[in-house]
């Protein structure tokens, strides 16, 4: 959350800062601001609220003179959304510029100290007292670097943040806990950013910095120095297929990412057949495995606990969603821990993470984004192979989640998939009922009878009430419709009362074993006035003679999640289009939501 960005060299620093704000906008879109030094050494902001492009033109970001700054892209924490609220912050004397991701705990306290010693805020953000707690420092007449040592230790709580103090031309950064914070360099230029998707286009080898760094980036220098003592960490190799990044085309990066599915889970299949060796080893010892996720990735764990446990029919198996499992006591020590998530910065996924290991607990991580704090602190990972998802909304990495843990369960029938999505999104017209049309215009014509209803249920048994779970989240997610997923059998238990005439139902029909009990809830709903529509396999299909259904060509049960998703990621999609949001930037949300 938050996107931070910095760039020093000899080039003009506005431009290539809203470059990488770009890249990093799904990070939040609530406000955006920039802040660079001129030759004189003085440092020059602007900054507003709403989207990149909306500020650009209308505070002419671009037009910020000189070679070095730091930009901000916000997912709001303290203080509302406001002008006032945006990055950066300064001190009193405007000499020194912040942008900050993450969360200040005492940020409370210290400002009251500060204000005492006659300090003047001027938004409500817990960042700003970062500005001035340097300042003071400085003023005690400690160096930068002295400066942010101490903060360091004295702020609490997960921060990466970027600073200008001028009339230094470096860019200063400090790192605290587990938020990331990436330093590239190039000939002649240097670039800091929170995710390495905004480096990219600029520099092939990054520097991934520790818990308790702090330093700065000249034109041809890199200084770096920890708290904690941690030694200076490698060069990596970036390995973004940066050509994936964009658009490809579509209107809407979460459509295109919809149709990179074959692609994507084909990749992660080959991977699969030589990578997951040790993964499997570590599931095979331990009896007891808890699996940890949250939103579409405790969706995917869930998964894994079913189709886990009827594999491994001696363990016991269960999934929690991520936040919750501090207050869970059934954890023992022999546990084996599989922590699911697509970004590996989830804070809900990571704070668990970092206890377990304290305390000796192994952890299998299915993360998508390789050198991310997960997959550094893991025990032992299975990188899903999805590339980068840009979308708030996971589409491609949930997909692939699902096939991580048919993966570890060693179903054969993992194979089949990348055929079957290559059938639904490349080739085939569907079995909707009405002929010829294929999986996106009977998605769109599902999204048409629904987008104007203030509410929807998505219903399943088993295996298919995964997808369901999965699909309301998506349609509640992008298109704000609100949308319940109930296990089928559960409906009668209360929710029915809530259909009436044209309440719309999505109904997962996915096994043989449970199709007569799925017509069973079909009639349920339409004899008492609802739209119901199925969505279910070609050999299902004459179980819902005179339905409106989509019908997906047959896979294997046990995968059928990963596949009954597609239509229901395209019905989402269209419903958010055809109700006039942006499906890409669904309000008070943003990708990798690293706090609490
Ligand atoms: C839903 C969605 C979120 C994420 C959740 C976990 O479409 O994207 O629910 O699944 O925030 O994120 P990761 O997988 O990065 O830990």
């Amino acid at each position: 959350m938050c996107g931070i960005a910095g760039y020093i060299g000899n080039r003009k620093a506005a431009p290539i800062l809203i470059e990488m704000l770009r890249l990093l906008e799904y990070r939040g879109y609530d406000s955006v601001g920039i802040a660079t030094m001129d030759s004189r050494g003085r440092i020059r902001i602007s900054k507003g609220v709403g989207s990149i492009d909306k500020v650009l033109k209308e505070k002419k970001l671009d037009s910020l003179p000189g070679n070095i700054g730091i930009g901000h892209t916000r997912w709001s924490t303290h203080g509302i959304v406001s002008e006032e609220n945006a990055h950066p912050h300064t001190d009193c004397t405007g000499k020194i510029a912040i942008v900050h991701n993450g969360v200040i705990q005492n940020y409370f306290e210290i400002k009251r100290e500060l204000l005492a010693k006659g300090h003047r805020f001027y938004s409500e953000t817990d960042t700003e007292v970062v500005a001035h707690l340097i300042e003071e420092l400085l003023k005690e007449g400690k160096t930068i670097l002295e400066a942010l040592r101490e903060s360091i230790k004295r702020l609490q709580g997960d921060f990466s943040i970027v600073l200008l103090a001028s009339p230094e031309r470096r860019l200063y950064f400090m790192k605290k806990g587990l938020l990331p914070l990436i330093i590239g360099k190039g000939k002649g230029e240097a670039f800091v950013a929170s995710d390495v998707i905004a480096l990219a286009p600029y520099t092939k080898r990054v520097l991934y910095l520790e818990d308790g760094s702090y330093g700065y980036v000249s034109r041809d220098e890199i200084k770096v120095e920890n708290v904690y003592g941690k030694p200076l960490p490698k060069r990596k190799n970036i390995s973004i297929d940066a050509s994936r990044i964009d658009k490809g085309g579509f209107a809407h990066r979460m459509h295109k990412e919809i149709y990179d599915i074959p692609h994507f889970a084909s990749l992660f299949v080959s991977y699969a057949e030589h990578h997951i060796k040790g993964a499997i080893e570590l599931l095979e010892t331990y009896d007891k495995i808890r699996i940890i996720g949250a939103g579409s990735s405790y969706h995917a764990s869930l998964y894994g606990e079913m189709v886990l446990s009827r594999i491994y029919k001696n363990k016991h198996i269960k999934a929690i969603v991520a936040s919750e499992f501090p207050n869970r006591i059934d954890l023992v020590e022999d546990d084996l821990v599989i922590a699911v998530s697509q970004s590996g910065e989830t804070y809900d996924v990571l704070e668990p993470v970092r206890r377990l290991k304290e305390n000796g607990v192994p952890v299998l991580a299915i993360v998508n984004r390789r050198n991310s704090e997960l997959d550094r602190i893991a025990t032992e990972r299975v990188y899903i192979e999805a590339g980068v998802e840009r979308a708030v909304a996971a589409t491609k990495t949930f997909v692939n989640q699902v096939l991580a843990f048919a993966a570890l369960g060693g179903l054969e029938s993992l194979n089949e998939v990348p055929k079957a999505f290559d059938k639904i999104l490349k080739e085939r017209r569907n079995r909707s009922g009405l002929g010829s049309e294929k999986l996106d215009e009977a998605a769109l014509r599902i999204a048409k009878s629904l987008y104007d209803k203030p509410s929807a249920f998505y219903l399943g048994r088993y295996l298919g009430y995964v997808a369901a779970k999965e699909g309301a989240l998506k349609i509640k997610e992008v298109s704000y419709i609100h949308a319940e997923s109930y296990p089928s059998g559960e409906l009668k238990h209360g929710p029915l009362a809530l259909i009436s005439k044209d309440f719309p139902v999505i109904l997962i029909s996915y096994s043989e074993k449970h199709v007569r009990k799925d017509r069973s809830t079909y009639e349920e709903v339409i004899s008492r006035g609802a739209n119901a529509y199925v969505i279910t396999f070609d050999s299902l299909v004459e179980n819902f003679e005179g339905a409106s259904y989509i019908s997906l060509p047959d896979v294997d049960e046990n995968v059928s999640t990963a596949i009954l998703v597609v239509p229901l990621f395209l019905i989402a999609y269209h419903a958010a289009v055809l109700r006039g949001y942006d499906p890409d930037k669904p309000r008070n949300l943003a990708k990798s939501v690293t706090v609490e």
